[in-house]
């Protein structure tokens, strides 16, 4: 028989790459916070797709407004003007403060063109200013440039050499931040709620004093709002509750709602070293995403889902922080809005794998900490059903 070199271990191999440690759970669809599996069993979803789905599963307007823009135009391309993408860079500059806004398709994505905008502002100055600040235990995203200066070494193992010109120091520490910034420094980007490093709080006082910094040395300061953003925390962004306002922010995830986009926005005199040629991206801002976009945007306003996040986030505060004090495995409760973990004594892992068996989906952020980003519309009900769902679940691990 003929021996194929071609596809010797093909029957082996799984087809998709193997990138992720999946759950043992095929969800096949989902309504507002409730997702079904391949074997029709509900779950009470406090995951939203790592806080992407912030209206929930299939919310008739979003339903609506994607089958109508499905039927008029996916894609034209940014050799076009696109109307949609005018109307969305409107409506988040005129709620962020922001002048202009650049939008991709990711996180990732956002930070790399917040990277390359800050370097090139520095550049048109013809100043040497061109290295990042970053947070140690942050995450920035899986580019090169974007895992540089995420602050954890876990995801750089194997993909050296690294881009030039990131540099970490610890967060909340404003003296180790003051002494890194140096002739070269250009920016320091943060997150003001660390996500995936174990949902850890940039101080507002801390963000202020980075602020005054930024200022006192002529320097940018970039929030990475991709987790935050978008009413997660209980505002529109994050800044907001530090009474701050960055010089150039990034978005994604919630935005929206589960169709991919990513945005970078900027303060008028950063943004105007961007011009024709300097960056894109072909699917970036098209009418789909831009649509999906502004129907996210429009739900938060019409059904006041700030507000509601803030009763939401108390509420599960509150239960979270009645378990602590029946259950000594929780450590510590933190987050704001409805981005919480609860930090543990053990490892999270097996406790996400019996909350699973009990209906409900929550992640980890790090080992110990187990993170809660339920949709910005849960209701009161289904907050409490997570929380007797975390009682057993603790009663459990004891
Ligand atoms: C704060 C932050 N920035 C950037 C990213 C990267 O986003 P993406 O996976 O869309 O590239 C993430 C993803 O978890 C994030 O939490």
């Amino acid at each position: 028989m003929r021996k194929s070199y071609f596809f010797p271990k093909l029957w082996r191999m799984n087809t998709v790459m193997n990138t992720y440690a999946r759950f043992p759970l095929t969800l096949v669809r989902g309504e507002g916070a409730r997702v079904w599996d391949d074997a029709d069993n509900c779950y009470l979803d406090f995951i939203s797709g790592i806080a992407v789905n912030t209206l929930g599963h299939a919310h008739p307007k979003m339903n609506e407004a994607l089958s109508d823009q499905a039927a008029t135009m996916l894609h034209c391309s940014n050799l076009f003007h696109i109307p949609k993408q005018q109307q969305l860079a409107d409506r988040v500059c005129a709620s962020s403060g922001m002048a202009a806004a650049f939008f991709c398709n990711s996180g990732a994505e956002a930070n790399e063109a917040a990277i390359k905008l800050a370097r090139k502002y520095f550049f048109d100055q013809g100043s040497a200013r061109r290295t990042v600040i970053t947070a140690t235990q942050s995450f920035h995203g899986r580019l090169l440039s974007t895992l540089t200066a995420t602050g954890q070494d876990k995801v750089k193992v194997g993909f050296d050499p690294l881009p030039p010109g990131f540099v970490h120091v610890p967060l909340n520490d404003l003296a180790a931040l003051e002494q890194a910034i140096d002739g070269q420094t250009a920016a320091v980007l943060l997150e003001p709620l660390q996500g995936e490093g174990g949902v850890n709080i940039a101080d507002a006082a801390y963000l202020q004093g980075v602020r005054k910094l930024c200022d006192e040395h002529g320097i940018l300061l970039m929030l990475d709002e991709v987790q935050t953003g978008i009413g997660r925390c209980g505002t529109m962004f994050a800044f907001e509750q530090a009474g701050i306002r960055p010089d150039i922010l990034t978005l994604a995830k919630g935005l929206g709602g589960g169709v991919p986009i990513g945005a970078m926005l900027a303060a008028e005199q950063v943004a105007a070293s961007f011009s024709p040629g300097t960056h894109g991206s072909t699917f970036g801002g098209n009418p789909l995403s831009c649509t999906a976009a502004l129907t996210v945007l429009q739900v938060i306003e019409e059904e006041s889902l700030l507000d509601h996040v803030q009763q939401r986030s108390q509420q599960l505060m509150q239960g979270l922080e009645a378990l602590q004090s029946r259950f000594a495995v929780i450590s510590e409760v933190r987050g704001k809005g409805l981005l919480i973990g609860a930090a543990l004594d053990i490892e999270a892992a097996p406790l996400i794998a019996d909350a699973r068996t009990h209906g409900l989906l929550v992640l980890s952020a790090g080992p110990n900490v187990l993170r809660l980003l339920p949709p910005l519309n849960i209701t009161a009900a289904e907050v409490d059903e997570a929380l007797k769902i975390l009682a057993t679940v603790m009663e459990n691990a004891q």
